[in-house]
Parts: C-alpha cells; sequence; structure tokens
C-alpha cells in the first residue's frame, strides 16, 4: 500500500518548483492530485508529470487554472476538485515567494508588500477557508502551509517576504488548535533557499550565492528535499504531528 493511497490533495502553485516536485511525490505515493496553478503551460506540463509518476500506484493529477489571490477563483477550483475526485483530504498552501524588489522597509516598494501579502498570506488564507470545510467533511486530513526559514531568523533585505511568510507561521498554530476538532492537522515547511528555477534565476543575479552556500551546513536544498517533508505531513505517518513550523533548511537556522 502506498503512503497516499486513497488521498486526494490540493496543490497551490503545482505547476513549478516545489510544488511541481511534491505534485509528482503526491502522485507517485498515490495521491489524487489537484494542480492549482495560474500559469496553465507550467500546470497541464506538471499534471502530465505528475500522472507519469503515479502511472504504478492508482496516483493521479489534475490541473485547474487557479488564482489564490482571487475568491471566485479559488472557490470554483475547489469546487471542480470536489466535482472530480468526491472528497478532499490534503491542501498543500505552496504558491509564494519573493522576488528582487524585496527589501528592507525604508526601501521595498509598496506595491512589493501588497504582493507579497496578496500572494503568500491572503492565499495561503483565502485556499484555507474554502477547503477546509471540504476537508473536515471528507473526515479529516493535513493542511500544509509554506513558510521560510526568514519567518525563524533575521534575514535583512526581504521586509516584504518576511512579513508574511512570518504571519503565516503565526496563522499556522491558530488554525492547528482551530481546526484540530475536525480531525485536521495544520503545519508549516519553512524551507530556506531551495534550488527551484525561479531561485536558480534569483541567485545568478547575487553576488551573495558563496555566502549563502558556505551558512547551508548539508548544501543547498532541492525542491525534493521539501517535497519528502510534504509527503510525510500529507501522509497519516504525521497523524499527531500540528501547529509545528518545520525547517527543511539545511542547518541554517542553527548556525
Ligand atoms: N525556493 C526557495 O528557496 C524557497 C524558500 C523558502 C520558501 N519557499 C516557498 O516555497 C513555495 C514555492 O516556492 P518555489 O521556489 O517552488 O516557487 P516557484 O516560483 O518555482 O513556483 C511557484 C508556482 O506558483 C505559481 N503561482 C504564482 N502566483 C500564483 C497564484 N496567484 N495562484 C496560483 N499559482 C501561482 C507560479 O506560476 C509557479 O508555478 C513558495 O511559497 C515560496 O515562498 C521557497
Amino acid at each position: 500500500m502506498s503512503r497516499l493511497d486513497g488521498k486526494v490533495a490540493f496543490i497551490t502553485g503545482g505547476g513549478g518548483g516545489i510544488g511541481r516536485a511534491t505534485a509528482e511525490r503526491f502522485a507517485e505515493e498515490g495521491a489524487k492530485v489537484v494542480i492549482a496553478e495560474i500559469n496553465p503551460d507550467v500546470g497541464v506540463s506538471a499534471a502530465e508529470s505528475a500522472r507519469a509518476f503515479g502511472g504504478n500506484s492508482g496516483g493521479d493529477a489534475h490541473f485547474i487554472k487557479t488564482d489564490v489571490s482571487d475568491a471566485d477563483s479559488v472557490q470554483s477550483a475547489i469546487a471542480e476538485t470536489v466535482d472530480r475526485f468526491g472528497r478532499l483530504h490534503i491542501l498543500h498552501n505552496n504558491a509564494g515567494g519573493s522576488t528582487l524588489q524585496d527589501g528592507p522597509v525604508t526601501k521595498a516598494p509598496v506595491e512589493e508588500f501588497w504582493r507579497c501579502i496578496n500572494l503568500d498570506l491572503f492565499g495561503t488564507f483565502l485556499c484555507s477557508k474554502y477547503a477546509i470545510p471540504v476537508i473536515a467533511k471528507s473526515g479529516g486530513g493535513s493542511v500544509i502551509n509554506m513558510s521560510s526559514n526568514v519567518a525563524l531568523m533575521a534575514l535583512p533585505g526581504r521586509d516584504c517576504y518576511t512579513a508574511a511568510k512570518g504571519a503565516i507561521a503565526a496563522m499556522t498554530r491558530s488554525m492547528a488548535v482551530e481546526y484540530a476538532p475536525d480531525k485536521i492537522r495544520v503545519n508549516a515547511i519553512a524551507p530556506s533557499v531551495t534550488l527551484s528555477d525561479r531561485v536558480k534565476k534569483l541567485l545568478d543575479a547575487s553576488p551573495e550565492i558563496e555566502a549563502i552556500s558556505e551558512t547551508h551546513l548539508l548544501g543547498l536544498g532541492e525542491p525534493i528535499h521539501i517535497a519528502e517533508m510534504a509527503v510525510y505531513l500529507a501522509a497519516d505517518e504525521s497523524l499527531i504531528t500540528t501547529g509545528q513550523v518545520i525547517s527543511v533548511d539545511s542547518g541554517v537556522t542553527i548556525v
């Protein structure tokens, strides 16, 4: 039996990077996966790839064009998920990310602050708002939020992103208490630098890459490292793990 047999998962931003690697691993472990993604090109291709990963285990994948920062879009994506798969057990609030426009509060553009809050934080709020009642009706499950090492340590020059990811860590704890009676656990993963294509591009433009690598005790992470933690949090193995912000960060927060 596979680790996610019989589970239905909704992964936001599942078209690229960590979300795509997670969709592939979930399908490989037998889950039916919805890739809720704003960009149809990467969404369709990630769904095809995840379906191939699920070939031997009964896993499946389906792309639904979704903007996590738009309430109507999220509501309709959750409704389509239920129409297609009948239930929902796992919500992975993964869509998000920082940009080079971020900076210290005195320098960062106001637009960048709201971009981060809208995508990372409001997107997490909206998808949780509409998915959690369905997870509760399905008998319970797991919400996996995406925080970051910036929520746990001072990382200068990313104050917009830090505000969003810190709020997600805090909201993870209150949600864990609120939805425990529905047998829903709520955790967050806090990765540090993880080499998705987007981050590789950011690092190519950064003179700090060597210094960043030195602070990562076991080297920089790949999307698959984060996906493996998501599999654990999605599977029944993590049945009494809730309210945690779990670092997958090559030890960067302890040095
Ligand atoms: N990669 C890292 O170094 C790192 C570190 C810490 C935390 N994280 C977090 O992990 C998550 C994934 O990061 P990644 O590097 O894999 O990102 P990525 O940019 O590679 O992938 C994000 C995906 O989200 C999609 N997306 C963007 N806006 C969307 C919207 N409004 N609605 C739906 N989908 C949308 C994009 O099209 C893309 O496919 C993010 O929340 C990020 O903040 C990443």
